[in-house]
């Protein structure tokens, strides 16, 4: 037998699609760091093992951002009232070339990490910058945080600014460095290689990535279809190509089961089976897709035609990391897309929160609901503030803590069964 450890409390999760288990005053055994079993009650042979008791509230899945930008966090909430192309323009790519500076990458991602440490976002998927030593600190600072995450380097020799580019070369060499010092196939911080989107990275350069994808078995992060102004620019850059997906994947950026494109609010019938084929795994930003005005996407349409979707917050094309606010807005986005498109049903609650837990989890292992075998990551939720003087069942209260809640009530966080700490505290 290895390592034991019991949580007693109230367990709520989601075992498919919006479909939720809950188990009331349960005990979870949690065998070196995984699930080994939930039990209504505790037989005496697991008596001597040590019992961490939750108390009233209840657990949840660790939640999983599939797509965040891990420089953007100073400028979250600056420049809406320009859509993409001159937002990034204007204001992502002065932000980014800011982070040549060392001192000033630090401060920043320190903050970031603690941010989502805070939020209960224990698993993302991260955009550094094309600097190679700042990018280098984000994975040293994630690593003694003990959070998970995947991290890259943005690939971007195309259409930069003057303080913000990088030659094919150059990008090539680094990204291979990086890959050496820092990916861990089995490690809790891995390597997602990065390239920006289509028209910031050549042919040489996505050609080179694809090609490192295949020879290290690399998953891949990108943008896809997410602004008008952006897919027409694309269609003119690459006239002969079907669409914009047909782009990433001649270039081999869309190795199956390992890719993730963040927005896809405007796939094309053939894009979707494309995605759906390859096993793309859609990160569904409705924050950012409002933010920055760029459109609704039918999620359900994408969810009945089979696709992989789960929840990226796009910090900073959005303004705020909690996945509580992101479950929230997708379901109100849903909601909204519905009225005049009667055929696509809103996703409820459930559905949006097993999408942040479940589905987005899915994308670095097992993790994401309390099934047996999947490593304990969960969220401890004392609601005792939201208390109303009405007595609500437990999936009414996950519901108000989602709608109502922040992470005042996230009261600890695990990973692998090991409560993991505040990474940088600031002083007090
Ligand atoms: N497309 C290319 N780069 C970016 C970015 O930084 N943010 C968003 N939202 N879309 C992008
Ligand atoms: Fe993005």
């Amino acid at each position: 037998m290895g390592s034991i450890k019991i949580l007693r409390g109230n367990f709520i999760h989601a075992v498919g699609l919006g479909e939720l288990e809950i188990y009331e005053g349960a005990w979870c055994v949690i065998e070196n760091g995984r699930i080994r079993e939930m039990l209504k009650s505790l037989p005496t042979a697991l008596a001597e093992a040590p019992v961490v008791d939750t108390g009233p509230g209840f657990l949840i899945p660790a939640f999983s951002d599939i797509h965040v930008h891990a420089p953007h966090l100073p400028y979250a909430g600056v420049g809406f009232d320009e859509e993409l192309i001159p937002w990034l323009k204007k204001y992502t790519f002065p932000l980014e070339s800011r982070f040549a500076d060392g001192k000033f990458a630090e401060t920043a991602y320190r903050e970031f990490i603690r941010r989502l440490w805070r939020d209960g976002t224990l698993h993302s998927c991260v955009f550094a910058t094309l600097h190679r030593e700042s990018t280098a600190l984000l994975f040293d600072l994630f690593r003694q945080s003990g959070l998970s995450a995947y991290i890259g380097k943005v690939n971007m020799d195309r259409n930069g600014i003057p303080g913000l580019s990088e030659t094919a070369d150059q990008s090539i060499e680094e990204t291979i460095e990086l890959i050496g010092s820092y990916h861990r196939p089995d490690g809790r911080v891995r390597y997602v290689l990065t390239p920006r989107f289509v028209p910031s990275t050549s042919d040489r350069l996505m050609r080179a990535l694809g090609d490192l994808a295949e020879k290290y078995r690399l998953p891949v992060q990108s943008h896809l279809d997410e602004n008008r102004g952006e897919i027409a620019l694309v269609r003119e850059m690459y006239p002969a190509y079907r669409d914009y997906a047909d782009v990433y994947d001649r270039f081999g950026l869309m190795p199956k089961g390992r890719t993730i494109m963040a927005h896809c609010v405007y796939l094309s019938e053939r894009e979707i089976d494309l995605l759906s084929h390859k096993e793309v795994m859609v990160a569904h930003c409705a924050q950012s897709n409002a933010d920055l005005a760029s459109g609704i996407m039918p999620l359900r349409k994408y969810l009945d035609r089979g696709l992989r979707v789960g929840i990226g917050s796009d910090v900073g094309g959005a303004h705020v990391f909690s996945m509580q606010r992101h479950v929230v807005e997708t379901v109100q986005a849903s909601k909204l897309r519905w009225v005049g498109n009667e055929a696509e049903k809103p996703v409820s609650v459930a559905e949006s929160f097993s999408l942040a837990t479940r589905a987005s989890g899915s994308f670095f292992g097992n993790t994401g609901s309390f099934a047996v075998g999947n490593q304990f990551d969960a969220l401890v939720i004392d609601d005792s503030a939201l208390e109303c003087g009405l007595p609500l069942g437990l999936r009414e209260r996950l519901e108000r803590f989602l709608y109502t809640g922040d992470d005042r009530q996230i009261s600890a966080r695990y990973l692998c069964g090991e409560e993991i700490p505040e990474p940088f505290p600031k002083a007090t």
